[in-house]
């Protein structure tokens, strides 16, 4: 009796690790256990998603200071069952003394000359007053309780602070508010205490977002670049709006796919990426199999192409109907030669692009009515500018370097500037940030998004693919090795692959240069079962993250 009950038991367990956990009432999964427990404390409060979401993103501006911020900006897609889909589209600009030709080979990409206008609070207070349930106060006063009395480090979080720590000896303002007090090393279950960002966001719960962009943080913000030779005035943080937009739409075997506009690559690209590949039976090729993953990776080169010669912000720039039309992506799978990969040069000779750095992060909220949020936020690299506003205790984005900065120059390899994203006053400089969701008949299926600059549109991608053609459970298509094609560098960067040879050397016959790369992304999903209606969350496995439900 015994032995059975208790393969019994190991089934369930099993089961559930592979299935996960599901949920009725709400489910909320990001980069950090404490970010996640205060979103579902608002859901359980009788918040819907958007106050969750607006909670969470406060709470991680304290808890994952890397990428959490209130100095940075990002995307926002809310999913009702009862209205249209829409984003909040809160990236940064570029200040109106920005000028095209501001940066040479050789600049820092530090310091307060690459900082956009920070955004995430005019974008957290936009979604607020358009969906939000519960008082503002509310949402912002967990993260003042956090940042007041500490939480507890655990491991990713610690070693992250200590390596940032010890590569920025020269940022005094970071080193003071980010080191440890007794300058040791910080361990995990050590406790994070920030008086600084309690003050600054004690004054944004009481007086709102209009506290940062025109009251004494705004003062602080504009003292900080008078000091450090930025440019961001008064004036730029007066003017900045966060925008609602319409989602980029498309269809990928009979499901509705959601993402962001530009001045986001993200929508555009992946449902780009999707109806290429509706052109082909993935399934039928088999999971991971070499001839899948190239007809995947020929699709990313594809995409690439276009999004550097094509998107920047739509303001500025006249974004083409036609990339994500499903008679273009018929011709561009037709381009693909499905026993060679095809030399990325080939597809354009004219255009290179630049580095992203590789901190943001995704998270994933879904409330007991289905009004479902993927937000993706960033200060662009891990901990920004590491400028921290004197006394405010928040760091700023070094977003800037998302703009193609060096005008027309190319490179395979780097570097350079095609015309849509170059640098001009109040431009928003493109982004990768995709969180999106995957919907049946107006029912949700997904809820996903991922850090990893230009990588992200990928990683979306796969997430989509493993659960639609192999149907993989949440958990497996999270936790599944990624890869990542940007059409120049002309590589297929591959994680695990140590663990493949087999795959590596089929991919290197057909032409593929193989790279083999630790990480990719950290995708926090929610799965909703089409069976039962239920929400079965998945925290990304690769930096750290929780999934908190009820
Ligand atoms: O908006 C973008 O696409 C980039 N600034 C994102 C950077 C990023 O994801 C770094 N992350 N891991």
């Amino acid at each position: 009796m015994k032995p059975k009950f208790l393969s019994l038991a190991f089934l369930f367990l099993w089961t559930t690790a592979v299935a996960g956990q599901e949920y009725q009432n709400g489910v909320v999964v990001s980069v950090s256990a404490p970010g996640s427990d205060v979103g579902l404390s608002v859901l359980k409060q009788g918040g819907n998603a958007v106050d969750a979401a607006v909670a969470t993103a406060f709470a991680l501006a304290v808890t994952h200071p890397q990428a959490g911020n209130i100095g940075g900006g990002g995307f926002m897609l809310i999913y009702s069952p009862k209205g249209e889909p829409v984003v909040i589209d809160y990236r940064e600009t570029a200040p109106a003394a920005a000028t095209k030709t501001m940066f040479k080979k050789g600049d820092s990409r530090f310091g307060c000359r690459v900082v956009g206008v920070p955004c995430t609070v005019r974008g957290l207070g936009l979604a607020h007053q358009k969906f939000g349930k519960l008082p503002w106060k509310t949402l912002v006063l967990p993260a003042v309780e956090l940042a007041e009395k500490g939480f507890v480090l655990d491991n990713f979080h610690a070693n992250s602070l200590n390596k940032i720590i010890a590569e920025s000896k020269d940022w005094l303002e970071m080193q003071r508010v980010f080191g440890h007090p007794e300058k040791q090393k910080w361990r995990a279950g050590d406790r994070l205490v920030q008086p600084d960002l309690a003050k600054t966001l004690r004054l944004i719960a009481h007086e709102g977002p209009d506290a940062f962009y025109k009251g004494r943080i705004a003062d602080e913000i504009v003292a900080e670049m008078k000091a450090g030779n930025g440019l961001i005035t008064k004036e730029d943080l007066q003017n900045y709006q966060a925008i609602l937009r319409k989602p980029i739409h498309t269809t990928y075997r009979g499901y509705d796919i959601y993402g962001p506009p530009p001045p986001s690559s993200g929508g555009v690209a992946l449902c780009q990426m999707l109806n290429t590949l509706e052109n082909f039976d993935l399934r039928a090729k088999g999971r991971a199999s070499p001839d899948a993953l190239h007809l995947i990776i020929e699709a990313m080169r594809r995409a690439y192409v276009d999004r550097a010669r094509y998107l920047g912000d739509p303001t500025f720039v006249k974004i083409p109907d036609f990339l994500t039309s499903k008679e273009y992506a018929k011709k561009l799978a037709h381009s693909i030669d499905l026993k060679k990969a095809t030399p990325s040069a080939e597809l354009a000779i004219d255009i290179a692009l630049g580095d992203e750095g590789d901190s943001t992060t995704h998270f994933s909220v879904i409330d007991k009515d289905s009004l479902a949020v993927a937000n993706t936020y960033t200060l662009e690299h891990s901990y920004g500018s590491k400028v921290v506003v004197k006394g405010a205790g928040f760091l700023l984005n070094n977003e800037m370097m998302d703009f193609n900065w060096r005008p027309g120059i190319t490179t395979k390899t780097g570097v350079i500037g095609t015309d849509p994203n170059l640098i001009a006053p109040g431009k928003r400089m493109l982004s990768s940030q995709t969180p999106a969701v995957v919907a049946k008949d107006g029912k949700l299926l997904l809820v996903t998004g991922s850090p990893g600059g230009r990588t992200i549109i990928n990683t979306v991608l796969q997430v989509i693919v493993n659960v639609v053609d192999y149907e993989l459970s949440v958990e497996e298509a999270v936790q599944a090795p990624r890869l990542h094609h940007q059409w120049f560098p002309d590589e297929v960067k591959l994680e695990d692959a140590k663990k493949h040879p087999q795959t590596v050397e089929a991919l290197r016959a057909l032409g593929h240069k193989v790279i083999p790369q630790a990480k990719q992304g950290d995708a926090h999903t929610i799965w909703i079962n089409p069976r039962t209606g239920g929400y079965v969350g998945a925290a990304d496995r690769r930096l750290s993250g929780k999934v908190a439900g009820y």
